[in-house]
């Protein structure tokens, strides 16, 4: 290996000796929770298209409709298929609805725009590292809360900033304690589309309205991208000043019309049919014995240092879900992550479940 990136070298080294090394797997979807993961078929328990609209072929044949941006919005990067994506989610969330290219670009986005030098902000230990790299960016003085713990906040607070469904531990934030004086941001990645009245997430399941919402559209919704929610005055500071807005490529188009798709075809029959699968898949493996964190749609299955393992042998009998470890989630938290889709079968959520315990316990 040449010298001039010896630094490099030795840092892979390093990710090797800790076993940390990441590798990129081959997937090519078979059906909506089928696929051909390096060359073998498996079902697939971790996707986070939790209504199966990717695959679905309303939503893929508008990925068929027309191409780049070709420049950042404010440019010559402003399409109709922007404007009917931003009414819609407006129109279905109730305020103003601002695209980014991506879920990550939208936090950091959005918390740049609302917090500043100096200002207090709270922030739960286990939200997502584009609400942590937000909240760095912005420069604010920053409190981490424990997880789960709004009653930790700091007395006198600028922002506080939780997800509502938690992207690793499947469980729910309870939203109201963390409202007060102060602004709230919620991060709704993983409940639009697939919770909630409308598909609008948690917020309005427990009757609150946070003052900004973050959604993704390449969850749910089966494409990609992600909108910002807020007050009206919101909009023009993002639209305005937003970095991650202002210096970035226009979502390409087929994306926003397959987004716009996606959101029409997130029904209540399929939230119905994906909250009737977590039941069944969280009841099976109860009944196995096979202890799981949280309540939703992600299925996380505690497993330690056996994690890595017990995914391989998961893998081995037929289903697809990588071992989450550090740094995605604390060491000695490592643990298996299912997700759970509208579209499984009582059959693959069977065969899942009883995979999981026997992977489990080697
Ligand atoms: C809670 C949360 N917020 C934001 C994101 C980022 O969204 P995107 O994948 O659209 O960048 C993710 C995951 O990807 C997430 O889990």
């Amino acid at each position: 290996m040449s010298e001039r990136y010896a630094r490099l070298a030795a840092r892979v080294r390093a990710l090797d000796e800790a076993g940390l090394r990441r590798r990129l797997r081959r997937v090519e979807p078979t059906s909506a929770t089928t696929a051909r993961v390096d060359g073998e078929d498996r079902v697939v328990f971790c996707s986070n298209d939790y209504l199966g609209l990717a695959w679905d072929p309303d939503v893929r044949a508008a990925f068929a409709r027309g191409g780049g941006a070709g420049a950042a919005r404010l440019v010559s990067g402003n399409r109709p298929a922007h404007d009917a994506l931003e009414e819609a989610l407006s129109e279905r969330f109730g305020r103003p609805a601002t695209l980014f290219p991506t879920g990550f670009q939208a936090n950091l986005g959005l918390l740049t725009t609302i917090a500043a030098a100096r200002d207090v902000v709270a922030s739960d230990a286990l939200n997502h590292a584009s609400i942590i790299d937000g909240l760095r960016l912005s420069r604010a003085d920053r409190h981490v809360v424990p997880h789960g713990r709004p009653d930790l906040l700091p007395a006198s607070l600028h922002l506080a900033v939780t997800e509502s469904v938690f992207s690793m531990d499947g469980d729910v934030a309870d939203l109201p304690a963390w409202t007060g004086a102060h602004w709230l941001a919620v991060d709704e990645a993983h409940a639009v589309g697939a919770m909630g009245p409308g598909g609008r997430g948690i917020a309005p399941i427990q009757g609150i309205t946070p003052d900004f919402v973050v959604g993704t559209l390449g969850k749910a919704y089966g494409a990609a991208g992600a909108f910002v929610i807020g007050p009206p005055e919101l909009r023009p500071l993002l639209v305005s000043g937003a970095r991650s807005f202002v210096y970035t490529t226009g979502m390409p188009e087929p994306v926003a019309w397959a987004a716009l798709e996606g959101l029409r075809r997130a029904t209540d029959e399929r939230r119905e049919r994906l909250a009737a699968n977590t039941a069944r898949l969280r009841g099976a493996l109860a009944m196995l014995g096979v202890p799981t964190l949280g309540s939703t749609h992600i299925v996380p299955v505690p497993a330690g240092d056996r994690t890595m393992e017990a995914a391989e042998r998961l893998f081995a009998a037929g289903i697809y879900a990588p071992g989450i470890r550090y740094p995605t989630v604390a060491r000695g938290q490592e643990r298996l992550r299912l997700t759970v889709s509208s579209e499984h079968s009582a059959e693959q959520l069977d065969r899942c479940a009883e995979a999981v315990a026997a992977a489990i316990r080697g």
